[in-house]
């Protein structure tokens, strides 16, 4: 087991209406001026927009708004927030959405609470000293972005998508109410159901340092997050399934899942991101179509791992072949991913990648990630290449 710090300082305010409390919680963290920040207009036209601006005033808490934010949130609109938070004297920023939007508004966060360019932070070329203090409406569970310490950004000269981890920008708050995520697509649920399992999976396939306890935390949430998948593929409007997933997403991403572990694996996440910034694919569907290749390639070295996980997360019989069991657990974890509409592979993602697309993928990613990554199996671009591969039919 390794040392670990477990740091939440988030105010979770979960359940129904819960946006109404939205201007009181501004105004007990002192805000007075907010930015309003959101993506392509879903907040607009469920009305919730309109009610997180209704409790604004309500607290006396006044706004400024900038819409816009697109999936793979973009570096150019984060600079007109930079910008627009410096002419307008704004103190608080406040994120009404999904990851993207929460996303934006902590990269405007740190770009307003620091001098130069706020890029640096993404290519890891400096570290943020302060970040502006962050609300959330959350209207997707999928990312966990609502308590993370991440943000990840996508530099259109280059289409580079860079995380920046610190703990600087995690929200003061977020508030939580399930049925704002009822007027998801489909496919918007499910890419967040596989964003969900990964955040801990990435933790959950390691190879060493794990706690029991850590443990058993991670695969009760994995097997209640396969559940409430099926549930919501045949009953989206169930609200207790929405809610059993959204705080799902929230404790998959702030830290809960990997205590006492060594960091985790996040090797499919950073192949993700190369596939995100190249084909501008929604993150989750990336991540489906990509980790099935990934987890043969290093089942080998993380053999136990994989037969504890398809036993108990999985359903599969604890047969003596140790590694038959284990492809068992990949090959029904892919059949859930089809179950609710995921892809498998790239051909699934609507892709079909040309060769050096793929070498460029796995330069991109090996360069991001300081030429190796992974806990399960460490990569190097070789490995990294050799998964893109696997993965490209
Ligand atoms: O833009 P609008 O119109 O709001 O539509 C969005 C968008 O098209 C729509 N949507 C969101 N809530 C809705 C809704 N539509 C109807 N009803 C609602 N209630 O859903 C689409 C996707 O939204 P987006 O915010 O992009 O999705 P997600 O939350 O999955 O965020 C993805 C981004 O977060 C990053 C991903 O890489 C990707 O860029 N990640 C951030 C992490 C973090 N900060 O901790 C960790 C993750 O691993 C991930 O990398
Ligand atoms: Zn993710």
């Amino acid at each position: 087991m390794f040392n670990f710090t477990y740091y939440t300082p988030t105010k979770v305010v979960f359940g129904r209406d819960t946006e109404s409390q939205t201007g009181s919680l501004v105004k007990e963290l002192g805000g007075t001026r907010v930015l309003l920040h959101y993506g392509g207009g879903s907040v607009v036209r469920s009305g919730l927009l309109d009610r997180v601006k209704a409790s604004l005033a309500a607290a006396g808490v006044a706004y400024v708004e900038l819409g816009g934010v697109v999936p793979n949130p973009r570096l150019s609109l984060v600079r007109q927030g930079i910008d627009l938070v410096r002419q307008e004297g704004v103190d608080f920023l406040l994120a009404v959405g999904g990851g993207s939007a929460i996303d934006s508004a902590k990269a405007i966060g740190y770009g307003a609470a620091n001098e130069g360019d706020v890029w640096d932070f993404y290519e890891h070329t400096r570290q943020a000293s302060a970040c502006m203090p962050i609300g959330v409406v959350l209207t997707l569970s999928a990312t966990g972005s609502e308590m993370s310490d991440s943000s990840v950004i996508t530099n259109e000269d280059g289409w580079k998508k860079r995380g920046y981890n610190s703990s600087l920008c995690r929200p003061r708050f977020a508030v939580m109410n399930p049925q704002l995520t009822a007027t998801l697509p489909d496919y918007q649920t499910a890419c967040g159901c596989t964003d969900i399992l990964m955040h801990t999976m990435e933790r959950y396939f390691t190879s060493g340092g794990n706690m029991e306890l850590t443990d058993s935390i991670a695969e009760a949430l994995m097997r209640t997050v396969l559940k409430n998948a099926r549930i919501l593929k045949d009953d989206p409007q169930n609200y207790d399934a929405r809610a059993e997933v959204m705080w799902a997403g929230s404790l998959s991403h702030n830290g809960l899942t990997g205590c006492g572990n060594d960091g985790g694996d996040f090797a499919t996440h950073m192949l993700e991101h190369e596939m995100g910034g190249l084909y501008d694919v929604a993150h989750g569907a990336g991540l489906a179509a990509v980790w099935g290749s990934w987890a043969r390639y290093v089942l080998d070295h993380c053999l136990p791992r994989f037969f504890r996980f398809a036993v108990n997360v999985m359903g599969v019989e604890p047969i003596a072949d140790v590694k038959a069991a284990a492809l068992q657990g990949i090959a029904a974890m892919e059949s859930f991913f089809r179950e609710i509409g995921m892809p498998t592979c790239f051909s699934e993602l609507g892709i079909t990648a040309a060769e050096e697309d793929l070498s460029l993928m796995a330069k991109k990613c090996a360069a991001a990630t300081g030429g190796k990554k992974g806990s399960a199996r460490v990569l190097t671009e070789p490995d990294m290449l050799a998964i893109y591969r696997m993965a490209n039919h």
